[in-house]
């Protein structure tokens, strides 16, 4: 069995800083971190816009709290407000210190860090490496995962949560090179695994977004909080779906319908383009659903809307998002220094996840926490982003609590011994499942099974939502968790065997699925990112409070947690 002070499940930029700080703090411990890609190649890098912090390099008058009640207003007052302003005190000081080691920003002629404007915030705060930010982070952080001796299992998938007595002991890991199982124990665990984007079938999240940490969480009996919250980011390109940042747009660009109207003056007339993502994402599917939509060709009544960036010239272009400028050429050959890029929504981040303290620890209830277990970036819900998450502010969350994890984790493990752990029985069961894998006769593909699980979440968890197209959702999940486990690989082997890892992973997103669907349809009102077009206004008296799901074979329980009000009291939320 292999022994570690601390796992980290996930390479990204939360997991990463988390290992870091654990090493920095205290160099005798021995941590790891183990990721089903090479770390590098964690979703974090590709985020592009930025990351906020006030530090006032280009606006004076910007502060920790004004950076607060943005926060707090975007996310529909659901937010923690103590978790928020963490958030935003610590902001600063977390972008300097990954300046120190090493990160190139993007800078002012006078060298200073540069800053731009982003959707929903009330000043130009942020921080960015052109349109490559995540990028520029997470290089530097997994060169400071070799500089501090953390060990990487890199390409190995983790399998299994071991939480026994309501104690975290380790996990259950399946190397993807050679299909070798390894029991890992350890004093404590974190998952920084990421988010769910591949529940739906058009995202801009990788193809390794599918959601395993938060499945294993809630196969492990633990709940997962406020899963109805899917962020929409407004502008996927069309039709692939990938990210054409919003920095586009708080450099200047404009959203165009098929009239030639920039249409956000109908529906966030003071922020325009730069509204939150909830809003910006709605008004573009009502101008598709209007009809004021184009075909990519220019004609009218189509899928998408224009982003246009012509006005903005070709130096700036090139110079402040070249990146997205390449990804319209590359991916659907529109040069946008002369032509709109056509957009339409795509599903961005889950505000969701496994709840946690605001030191990184895992709550089993709304009161009780459970030992040896934290979480952290995507996966986790601490909760700062509540029903609609800021732009920039998820570099942000990963980097701040990827921090205070990491040094929660550090003091936490010195007076622990590593745990008892039945290693063959988890040997056993997890040879058994892949071997069950392996041979079952099967009549479905695994992609059959996904794309149709896909397209079902949606066309029934979508940016409008209604009980009735839920509930069909719901009876279509059922259909489609009888055919996962009907499914048939063509690889029997075990030297780099793609399938089963896809066919683990399709298992994770259909019990994501589950407890997005279940969430949505309890949540009778409609907040942030959860629009419910049969209960369009939002409900304070009733549930300004976050959903806790439970998963099991059996069914979903859902039960309720108070939302921390510390500063800013709800208030209609208008732009
Ligand atoms: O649009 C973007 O660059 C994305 C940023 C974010 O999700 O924070």
């Amino acid at each position: 069995m292999l022994e570690h002070d601390v796992i980290i499940v996930g390479g990204g930029l939360a997991g990463c800083r988390a290992a870091v700080e654990i090493a920095r703090l205290d160099p005798s411990l021995n941590v790891a971190v183990v990721a089903k890609t090479h770390p590098i190649r964690s979703h974090s890098v590709a985020a592009q816009g930025g990351i906020a912090a006030t530090l006032k390099n280009v606006d004076d008058k910007d502060s920790w709290e004004a950076h607060a009640f943005d926060t707090v207003k975007g996310s529909d007052y659901l937010a923690d407000q103590d978790a928020v302003e963490l958030l935003a005190r610590e902001a600063p000081d977390v972008v300097i210190d990954l300046e120190h080691m090493g990160v190139l920003f993007s800078r002012l002629p006078d060298g200073r860090i540069a800053q731009r404007a982003f959707g929903g915030h009330s000043h130009n705060r942020t921080c960015y490496a052109a349109d490559k930010t995540g990028h520029a982070i997470l290089h530097e952080l997994v060169n400071n995962l070799r500089r501090y001796g953390v060990q990487v299992y890199e390409e190995w998938y983790v399998m299994r949560l071991i939480l026994e007595d309501g104690q975290a002991k380790g996990v259950v890991m399946y190397r993807i090179l050679d299909g070798h199982i390894e029991v890992v124990r350890a004093k404590a665990v974190m998952f920084a695994t990421g988010g769910y984007g591949r529940v739906y079938n058009t995202t801009s999240n990788d193809y390794a977004s599918t959601g395993d940490g938060l499945a294993m969480a809630a196969i492990a009996g633990l709940p997962l909080e406020d899963m109805e919250f899917v962020q929409f980011h407004p502008t996927g390109l069309y039709p692939v779906g990938v990210l054409i940042s919003e920095a586009v747009r708080g450099e200047g660009a404009y959203l165009i319908n098929a009239e030639g109207e920039r249409f956000m003056a109908t529906y966030a007339p003071s922020r325009m383009e730069l509204a939150p993502r909830d809003i910006t994402s709605r008004a573009i599917a009502y101008e598709i659903r209007a009809g004021r939509g184009v075909y990519p060709d220019g004609r009218a009544g189509g899928p998408c809307v224009y982003l246009d960036l012509r006005h903005m010239g070709r130096e700036k272009i090139m110079s402040r998002v070249p990146f997205c400028w390449e990804e319209a050429h590359r991916l659907v050959g529109v040069d946008a220094v002369h032509q709109p890029m056509p957009v339409r929504p795509t599903v961005h981040y889950s505000m969701g996840g496994i709840p946690v303290n605001t030191d990184g620890q895992v709550r089993r209830s709304a009161e009780q926490l459970v030992e040896g277990f934290f979480a952290a970036g995507e996966c986790a819900c601490v909760s700062v982003h509540g029903a609609n998450r800021l732009g920039s502010n998820s570099l942000l969350e990963c980097v701040v609590y990827g921090r205070r994890t990491g040094a929660a984790i550090a003091q936490y493990v010195q007076n622990r011994k590593l745990p008892d752990i039945q290693e063959q029985r988890y040997i056993n069961e997890a040879k058994q499942q892949i071997q069950a894998l392996l041979e079952q006769p099967g009549k479905y593909r695994i992609e059959q099974v996904r794309t149709a699980f896909q397209d079902a979440m949606t066309q029934h968890c979508g940016v409008f939502r209604t009980e009735s197209l839920m509930q069909e959702g719901l009876q279509q999940l059922q259909q489609l968790q009888q055919q996962s486990a009907q499914i048939y690989l063509d690889d029997k082997g075990s030297c780099w065997n793609t399938e089963i890892i896809e066919a683990l992973e399709l298992g994770s997103l259909i019990v994501v699925g589950q407890l997005i669907l279940h969430s949505a349809l309890n949540r009778q009102e409609s907040r942030g990112a959860h629009f419910r077009e049969d209960f369009p206004q939002r409900d304070d008296s009733n549930f300004l409070k976050h959903t806790l799901s439970y998963y099991s074979p059996a069914g979903i329980d859902l039960q309720y947690k108070p939302v921390a009000i510390t500063m800013f009291e709800p208030q209609e939320r208008k732009y």
